[in-house]
């Protein structure tokens, strides 16, 4: 175990972060091009560990990819026949339900046999979302008694083209379907409960790949896929800790250039807007003529508590650590609720960010499927423990930088950090600093 970080409070917040490249968007640019035939050019990959796992489950089920320390990669797909072989050894997730969960959709529509594992926090999320519809298409797959991975996927081809509806919105099992649907016997369909972020379907038209949206229901027709470039997009949940945090002081500002504005993820600019911040978007070029970008520019002001549930929660899932924390900042109650999601998550971030946030002062209780925050608190230092959870290490670095009084905030599991943003304490410094 690292020793844990220990945080000051900051007094001033103000300049430019440019945030990592877009983690969604690179486990499928990577997997995407992986199925393609030829050589596929990124910009802009994900520097975290999360992504690394794609890479090298992809390569050891036999594809060849390059990256480059600046962010820049090669894949080389080897064209839908034989994208995927049958790896030698168990393929390691670390801790990425993303790999685990999309690679299974991909691995199905192969004929080989792959298991699927990860670190103690992956072996313990949900899995029979995606076990299911793949074995509805003909795949068998195999998991512990729990729902839970080791996952073994034994693919075939082709598959069956179902209509599916998961049971929760989850942008990864409608990706895992959709990637299983390319190697269908017809076009696939998912209904979903409500929308999340459509990267992969951009991807896939980028692709050459007919996809056809619109009123809750995603379809793909089976075809090859053409190779393709893409710089992705700055990360809006890695900008979100930076944003959350100017939004919660009156003369503090951020700027974000270049990040990513999926309709499926850009709840948290909606929310700061909502709780009195304000938030300036300058549009650009999209990346790759397909995904939203635009530079994003927060000011703190007076933050009022609001109400959070229903379609807007997928839209924001994994900004809402940062935004309860900014919630103990807001005159009155914020109510997070439709978010029973959060406990399956890289840990029940409901318990451990209560808890975390209730030893630096906040007035926070817990639901089975939210949050209620009474602002405001001043938040004092205290030893908090982000249970190994890369996005409550970093909303805990937020609330240690706005927490007033003797002492510091000492962060359990800060290194975790490196799961998406390995630069993020650096990255802090330097814009607090000034
Ligand atoms: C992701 C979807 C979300 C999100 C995760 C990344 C994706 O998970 O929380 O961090 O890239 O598709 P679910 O699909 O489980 O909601």
């Amino acid at each position: 175990m690292s020793p844990p970080v220990n945080l000051a409070p900051i007094f001033r917040l103000e300049g430019e972060v440019r945030v990592p490249g877009d983690k969604s968007i690179s486990h499928r640019a990577l997997i995407l091009g992986a199925l393609a035939r030829g050589r596929t050019y990124l910009g802009g990959l994900a520097p975290g560990e999360d992504v690394a796992h794609t890479a090298s489950c992809l390569e050891a089920c036999g594809v060849f990819i390059r990256i480059h320390g600046d962010g820049r990669a090669m894949v080389e797909g080897n064209g839908p026949d034989h994208a995927l072989r049958a790896p030698s050894d168990r393929l390691d997730c670390g801790n990425s339900g993303s790999t685990m969960r999309m690679l299974a959709g991909a691995i199905a529509g192969h004929p080989i046999t792959a298991c699927l594992q990860g670190d103690p926090s992956l072996m313990r999320r949900p899995m029979r979302r995606i076990a299911a519809p793949l074995q509805q298409m003909g795949a068998a797959v195999r998991l512990g008694p729990e729902g839970t991975a080791p996952m073994t996927v034994e693919g075939r081809r082709p598959l069956r083209a179902i209509s599916f509806e998961p049971p929760v919105a989850s942008a990864q099992v409608k990706t895992a379907v959709l990637l299983a649907g390319l190697f269908a016997d017809g076009p696939t369909t998912v209904l979903e409960p409500a929308p999340t972020r459509d990267h992969t379907e951009r991807i896939l038209a980028l692709c050459g790949i007919e996809v056809v949206t619109g009123e809750g229901r995603v379809t793909v027709t089976p075809g090859a896929l053409q190779p393709f470039g893409l710089r992705i997009p700055g990360d809006i949940s890695s900008a979100a800790f930076f944003l959350c945090l100017a939004a919660a002081r009156e003369g503090w500002r951020v700027r974000c250039p270049e990040v990513g504005l999926n309709p499926g993820r850009d709840g948290v600019t909606e929310v700061l807007r909502a709780m009195g911040a304000s938030v300036d978007v300058l549009e650009r070029e999209p990346a790759g003529g397909v995904e939203p970008v635009g530079d994003v520019e927060v000011r703190g002001g007076p933050l009022h508590g609001i109400r959070i549930e229903g379609a807007l929660v997928p839209r924001l899932i994994d900004e809402l650590p940062v935004i309860a924390v900014l919630a103990t900042q807001a005159v009155g109650v914020t109510e997070i609720r439709d978010a029973a999601e959060l406990r399956a998550k890289e840990s029940d971030r409901i318990a451990h960010l209560a808890e975390g946030l209730r030893r630096m002062g906040a007035a926070c209780e817990t639901l089975p499927d939210g949050l209620v925050i009474e602002g405001p608190t001043r938040l004092v230092p205290a030893a908090v423990d982000a249970a190994g959870d890369h996005r409550l290490a970093m909303a805990f670095a937020v609330a240690g930088c706005l927490a007033a009084g003797p002492g510091l905030t000492h962060i359990a599991g800060a290194e975790s950090v490196a799961i998406s943003y390995p630069g993020f304490f650096e990255d802090l410094n330097q814009l607090s600093s000034v």
